[in-house]
């Protein structure tokens, strides 16, 4: 083991419904994670119920967006991508850069937001912000036994 290389994590990386309705964005950011040395571990298209995001996002049930980014995340299918590698939580949520794509199309235009986000609301990514949230939100979308399987 590399210690240098950093901790071996793993995290969920959801794109949503907007990039979903283009494949060709699909394809260009698989691409672009397989070529970072991150691995994806297990992809699977998700379709949210109401209920289902609704216990996804849980810890947000009293902002003021929380109704807006339910509807949102059940408007279309999902994809969502276990990753893991050396500090990917992090690495993953610098890829994506912040909540609000506009700011981060001043700030930050490379990252994943700026070039596809579109509002606050529909900003195309989710990733894990610990590794606790990764626990939980790993085993929401893959369950229990495949989450073993990605941190062995
Ligand atoms: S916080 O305060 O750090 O917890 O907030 P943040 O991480 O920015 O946002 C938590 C999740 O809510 C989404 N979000 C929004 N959805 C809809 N409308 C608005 N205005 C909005 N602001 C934040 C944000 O994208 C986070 O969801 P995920 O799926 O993790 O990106």
């Amino acid at each position: 083991l590399n210690q240098s290389a950093g901790a071996l994590e793993a995290t969920l990386a959801l794109l949503k419904p907007d990039i979903l309705a283009n494949p060709a964005f699909v394809d260009s950011i698989i691409n672009d994670i397989q070529n970072s040395g991150m691995k994806i571990a297990l992809r699977k298209q998700v379709f949210w119920t109401q209920g289902q995001a609704e216990q996804f996002y849980a810890e947000h049930r009293r902002r003021f967006f929380f109704d807006r980014l339910v509807k949102y995340m059940t408007s279309g299918p999902v994809e969502a991508i276990a990753l893991s590698g050396p500090n990917v939580i992090s690495w993953w949520r610098q890829k994506m850069g912040a909540t609000r794509p506009a700011q981060m199309r001043m700030t930050n235009p490379t990252c994943l937001r700026a070039r596809y986000g579109l509002t606050d609301t529909r900003n195309s990514f989710h990733g894990s912000d610990s590794v606790e949230s990764a626990k939980r939100e790993l085993v929401f979308v893959f369950g229990q036994p495949a989450y073993k399987q990605i941190i062995l």
